[in-house]
């Protein structure tokens, strides 16, 4: 949301093991700019799903799936976006299509495990071969970011989104800049 705001050098560590050993990531806790620290978010270029098991700490899952037009996603126009609250012992399940990413919003380091592959040795943690960052990159994050208000999480919306067209926003109140 604000990327000239200040913060840690590193926002998650990753130790990669692929879908046999799993993939361990860790949140550095807080917030840059008033945003909660999350991961950058991608689309799986494949059918791929995936799932989360969180292991410490509280936070929020961010999915959203783009609409397709004629055949071709809409990056700006999402058909669908979900903020789903997560704690240790809980899982959540990233349906293929769906883009994702995860928010720190405790006090605690967030730390998740996941079982998306690793393909071969080229395939390093910072740009796993399965998923797509650009959209992301270009669209400066998802439909919605994650902030501090009042000390509970809530939701402001990415002006460079033309629309959404369902939302299930787990609760979290949508608030003005
Ligand atoms: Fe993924």
């Amino acid at each position: 949301m604000s990327p000239d705001a200040s913060g840690p050098a590193i926002h998650y560590y990753m130790i990669r093991g692929g879908s046999d050993k799993h993939n361990v990531t860790i949140w550095e806790t807080g917030s840059v700019g008033g945003e909660y620290i999350k991961t950058y978010g991608h689309y799986h270029i494949d059918d791929m799903d995936e799932t989360y098991w969180i292991l410490q700490g509280e936070g929020i899952a961010l999915l959203q799936k783009m609409a397709i037009v004629d055949g071709h996603p809409q990056q700006d126009v999402i058909e669908e976006f979900k903020a789903i609250r997560v704690k240790a012992g809980d899982s959540v399940y990233m349906p293929p299509g769906y883009g994702h990413l995860v928010v720190n919003t405790g006090s605690q380091w967030l730390v998740t495990a996941d079982n998306s592959l690793v393909a071969g040795p080229d395939d390093s943690a910072s740009m796993p071969g399965h998923a797509d960052y650009e959209q992301v990159r270009q669209m400066r994050g998802f439909a919605y970011y994650v902030i501090e208000r009042d000390g509970a999480p809530a939701l402001i919306a990415n002006k460079l989104y033309k629309e959404v067209r369902k939302a299930d926003l787990g609760g979290i109140p949508i608030v003005e800049n």
